[in-house]
């Protein structure tokens, strides 16, 4: 998709990978509406944004609460018209121990990585259905969504849960013909979006900006997966398929004792 002149919604926009697409996006003469929680954070972006050229509109609120995902989607539809691209960016990976988990620690993990996601999907759907002219959604997942990490079980199982919900919403909209609508899965490895204390070492690890870079570039192609860096998108499509006692053996070893 050529992402100039569009209307776009950018979810989880306020720091890290969401607001660095956003700002990049901004040179582009788009109109962009970004939401998150923090709003002094999304006002600084806006200024960005707006500064760079492009309209936007800020919709603070938590993306748990299906509430704010249908009244971003509304407001925007309705300010503009369409929305042509969504970026869904929201999401959250801590770390996390299975042995000891709360299950409202582990609920909450799915809240803010699936949940968030299928609370814009569905008004999205449902606005994009009434378009006619190609328009796209983006889901920001993770590498991590292809197998179990120790000391990332809950967001591992909430990115895979993710990736396998839209793959199916991409076969379905095929099926009932609306040829218009793509979805996209996008699988970024180590971002270096914030000091993080990870159970694993982070190989590969990428800046935010060329993580938008690549983001920014996946979107122009169109794929309906993307995975980078090659290096650790190359790891991971040899552990989806090394032997389970190999693939425990090497991410053991690499995991902290002291979660
Ligand atoms: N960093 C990495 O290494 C990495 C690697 C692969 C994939 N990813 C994925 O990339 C995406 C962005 O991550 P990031 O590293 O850029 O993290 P980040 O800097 O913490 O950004 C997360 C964004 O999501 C928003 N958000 C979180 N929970 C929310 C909620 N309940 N309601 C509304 N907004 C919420 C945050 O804004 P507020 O706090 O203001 O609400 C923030 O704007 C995530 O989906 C993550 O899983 C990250």
């Amino acid at each position: 998709m050529e992402i100039h002149n569009k209307a776009i919604l950018i979810t989880g926009a306020s720091s890290g990978i969401g607001r660095a697409v956003a700002v990049k996006l901004a040179a582009k003469n788009n109109r962009i509406a970004i939401t998150a929680r923090r709003r002094d954070l999304l006002k600084e972006v806006a200024a960005e944004i707006e500064a760079a050229g492009s309209e936007c509109l800020v919709f603070a609120g938590d993306a748990t609460e299906a509430a704010h995902a249908e009244k971003a989607v509304a407001a925007t539809s309705k300010r503009w018209g369409r929305i042509d691209l969504a970026v869904l960016n929201v999401g959250a990976g801590p770390v996390s121990n299975l042995t000891r988990a709360s299950a409202e620690s582990i609920t909450d993990c799915m809240r803010t990585n699936y949940d968030a996601m299928v609370h814009f999907y569905v008004p999205l759907i449902r606005q994009m259905k009434t378009q006619t002219s190609e328009c796209l959604i983006t889901h920001i997942n993770s590498l991590a969504s292809y197998f179990g990490l120790p000391m990332q079980g809950d967001y591992t199982a909430a990115k895979a849960a993710a990736r396998i919900f839209l793959e199916t919403a991409r076969m379905e909209l095929k099926h009932f013909g609306f040829n218009h609508i793509s979805i996209q899965t996008i699988h970024p490895g180590f971002i270096n979006t914030k000091p993080k204390k990870d159970a694993l070492p982070r190989p590969g690890e990428l800046s935010t900006d060329a993580a938008a870079e690549q983001i920014l570039r996946a979107i122009a192609s169109g794929k309906p997966e993307v995975r980078f860096p090659f290096g650790t998108a190359f790891a991971t499509r040899i552990g989806r398929i090394a032997p389970r006692w190999l693939k425990t053996f090497i991410l053991l070893k690499a995991a902290r004792k002291s979660y």
